[in-house]
């Protein structure tokens, strides 16, 4: 082993998945799953395989098709738990199950109500068992932040002699600073030696969680757990760009340490998990928000202006942000089309090409300027659109006076075409009305937003709901169009397709 790499463990799909809203299908976990592949990251946690049967399908598909990465799903100490951990990942050519439990006082005494010595003894056997299933075996301390480091020592000693490779230390409630973090990490460092690989996985509660990352770098860890925008459990986890491109920039203190991260893949990465959570990067946001590398001030600009240097430490082009691209409109043939979509990261086969070419054609003719990033949101939702069991053909809709709306709707399912029309409290309200109405299916909305893709008056709007349709689990839905409404009506029906395909899948 190369004791000079940083192993990017990305867990986006699992613990990013844990934000609040940020639930995705099996297709958009599949597409993200390819993207964090191109990325270079070395470890996946696609999911916990235990939690539904939709969980278990995503981490096998992703095992069957990203071929060149190590694939991981989380597990409880427990056996139902590791066996389908193992058996979502058998797929994968290389594989990893991820094992915890808890050994935080507090946790030990009111969560698991177990004592430390029956704590150790599941721990140990549910890394025997996951090795019956693969050999790469990770073990975290649940909440190893708050563990006593004596108790740490004995049960890390423990799962190791019983085959775990990787030792991760989480501070699962973001409670730490930086020098304790480095502190805790030295002594794990030097107690666990060359035996395993001590790992971190620190959450943002504090908003340290990328300082007490790059701390347990120094103090000698050598796995990062992190996700693409910060994403996770309440305050989020790590986010693997501050991570990866602290480490570089600053190759100065760093150095020889380094990451496999193509770094030029990281902002691709990040728009397409915004794009499918929903959930957009704060605009101040390290490396990815939008005004990462905007310039404001007359001072400022006069600065980068005469020399790049003199208030940009990162080019926004080094992490494939390109400011100053192609803009394509509606006479770009089919060759800039193909070269903008290289450029961008995307391998289309032809029919998919061609079927991306048509969508690009259909916008440019309703919009002058068409932006990298409507060419991004266009082909992400192409790759991500689910079957369409109901879809939306025609939409019209009235003034909304004094908050009362119109809509009509025309949706095709089953080869039939279905038309109807209600009111509502506003235009939005109307039209998803007329669709519960058309599909007989009772929808909730939990949640409902709306962003514009790129500039401009003209701009696409990207619109991502949260449904709970008969009162089951929420789904989300997406719709992309130059029309708001359109793009409401098109996430409405999407989520409303996402239901109806999980329900038959139950069945
Ligand atoms: O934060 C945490 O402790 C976790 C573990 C399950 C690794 O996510
Ligand atoms: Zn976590």
């Amino acid at each position: 082993m190369d004791n000079n790499k940083i192993i990017i463990f990305d867990t986006t799909l699992r613990d990013g998945e844990q934000s609040p809203g940020a639930s995705m299908n099996t297709e958009e976990k599949l597409r993200i799953a390819l993207q964090l592949e191109r990325l270079g990251v070395d470890v996946m946690e696609a999911g916990f395989a235990a939690a539904s049967p939709g969980d278990f399908d995503a981490i096998t598909q992703i095992a069957k098709q990203a071929s060149n990465i190590r694939i991981c799903s989380l597990a409880r100490a427990v056996e139902r738990d590791i066996k389908a951990a193992g058996e979502a990942v058998a797929p994968a050519n290389k594989k990893r199950i991820h094992t915890f439990i808890a050994t935080s006082p507090i946790h030990m005494e009111y969560k698991l109500k177990m004592k430390p010595d029956e704590v150790i003894k599941r721990a140990v056997n549910a890394v025997k068992y996951a090795k019956t299933f693969c050999d790469d075996v990770e073990f975290s301390c649940e909440d190893a932040g708050r563990t006593d480091i004596v108790f740490m020592k004995e049960i890390c000693d423990a799962v190791i002699e019983a085959g775990a490779g990787t030792i991760n230390l989480p501070d699962t409630v973001g409670y730490r600073l930086p020098t304790e973090i480095g502190e805790m990490i030295k002594q794990m460092v030097e107690f666990v030696k060359a035996r395993a690989i001590v790992s971190v996985h620190n959450h943002n509660d504090l908003g340290l969680a990328t300082a007490n990352s790059l701390a347990a770098i120094m103090a000698g860890a050598r796995q990062v757990e992190c996700t693409l925008n910060g994403l996770g459990e309440r305050a989020g986890n790590a986010s693997l760009e501050e991570i990866v491109m602290a480490i570089k920039t600053r190759h100065d203190i760093f150095a020889p340490l380094y990451t496999d991260i193509i770094c030029k893949e990281i902002y691709p990465s990040s728009r397409m998990v915004a794009s499918i959570t929903g959930i957009e990067p704060q605009p101040n946001k390290a490396i990815v928000g939008k005004n990462a590398f905007a310039h404001e001030s007359g001072i400022h600009q006069d600065g980068v202006l005469k020399h790049k240097e003199t208030y940009e430490i990162i080019s926004a082009e080094s992490i494939g942000l390109e400011r100053n691209s192609l803009v394509l409109g509606k006479h770009s043939g089919r060759h800039a089309f193909k070269d903008k979509l290289a450029s961008l990261g995307f391998e289309l086969n032809n029919d998919a090409l061609n079927e991306a070419f048509d969508k690009f054609k259909e916008l440019a003719d309703k919009k002058k300027e068409v932006f990298d990033d409507d060419i991004r949101a266009l082909v992400t939702s192409e790759f991500i659109k689910i079957p369409e069991i109901y879809e939306i053909v025609t939409l019209g809709q009235s003034n909304c006076n004094k908050g009362l709306a119109s809509a009509s709707v025309t949706i095709k399912f089953d080869n039939e075409l279905i038309s109807d029309a209600a009111l509502g409290n506003g235009t939005v309200d109307a039209i998803f009305k007329v669709i519960d109405r058309i599909s007989g299916i009772n929808g909730l909305l939990k949640d409902y937003k709306v962003n514009a893709v790129s500039q401009g008056k003209d701009a696409l709007a990207s619109v991502v709901v949260k449904v709970e349709f008969d009162e089951q689990n929420a789904v989300i839905g997406h719709g992309l169009d130059i029309d708001t409404m359109m793009a409401s009506a098109k996430a409405y029906v999407g989520a409303l397709n996402s239901y109806v395909r999980i329900k038959n899948l139950n069945r």
